[in-house]
């Protein structure tokens, strides 16, 4: 078992990795994600059955990878220097995504290092923040922890679990969600569907947000230089 929460496998915009110890523990042997991103409340507790959800084509192909991926193949992957592209090199499109990911931090994998990350790899001071020598080791000492992770490729309604079970549901905001590849509206539907979970339902959204009666959460900073802040809320629920 690991002794800590895993770390983060890629970099993701709207990641939940400062926030997620602060929601509350799974209460089932179960943790779903239906929107997974990089799947910050899962890697807090990776030994529990996990399930994801995830729409976006890019996204749900690198869990798909990482969860079957050998530890030699992510040792083989190249290290790029601060002009290369992945595309100078013969790899899986998953392998390329996922190095992707950690040369820009967004919700799109890049081809080569853009802005800091391409100043940091050009001066050698990546430090374990983009693709390099620690990150790729970090990945693959990791993979044998979500070996038994389950991935479903598509919408959360179509995820056919129907037991008791902790459902971290952190979807794009209904306010200040515009930043993901596919747009995200139909937040009816979707306050439906998350109070009739049955177990521990955590929904996260942004301050603003009517779908749900939603409580102050806390006060998180929204970018890399801090100075842009976003209100959380959260709603909480609990059915047997
Ligand atoms: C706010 S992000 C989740 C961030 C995640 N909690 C983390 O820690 O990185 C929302 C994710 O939901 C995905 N998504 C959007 N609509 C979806 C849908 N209908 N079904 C499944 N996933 C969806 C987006 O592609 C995005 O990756």
């Amino acid at each position: 078992m690991p002794d800590k929460r895993l770390n983060v496998f890629f970099g993701y915009f709207g990641s939940k990795w400062l926030l997620a110890p602060r929601y509350p523990p799974p209460e089932h042997g179960t943790i779903v994600e239906p929107f997974a991103g990089s799947a910050c409340y899962s890697l807090l507790y990776p030994n529990r059955r996990v399930v994801l959800a995830e729409r976006d084509p890019i996204v749900a192909g690198v869990w798909r990878y990482l969860i079957s991926v050998s530890e030699q193949e992510i040792m083989a992957l190249p290290l790029l220097d601060h002009e290369q592209s992945v595309d100078e090199f013969k790899l899986p499109q998953e392998a390329k995504w996922l190095i992707g990911f950690w040369l820009q931090r967004a919700s799109t994998p890049s081809v080569r290092a853009t802005g800091w990350a391409k100043t940091r790899i050009q001066n050698g001071t990546t430090s374990g923040a983009y693709w390099d020598a620690s990150i790729r080791a970090r990945v693959a000492r990791q993979l044998k922890w979500i070996r038994h992770w389950q991935l479903h490729e598509g919408n959360y309604w179509d995820l056919s679990l129907d037991k008791a079970a902790t459902w971290f549901i952190d979807p794009p905001y209904e306010v200040a969600g515009k930043t993901y590849v596919h747009d995200f509206h139909n937040f009816a539907h979707l306050q439906h569907w998350s109070m009739t979970r049955k177990g521990l339902v955590i929904v996260c959204e942004n301050e603003g947000a009517k779908w749900l009666p939603f409580k102050p959460f806390a006060v998180a900073r929204s970018n890399q230089g801090g100075a842009m802040t976003n209100r959380e809320v959260v709603y909480v629920q609990r059915s047997a």
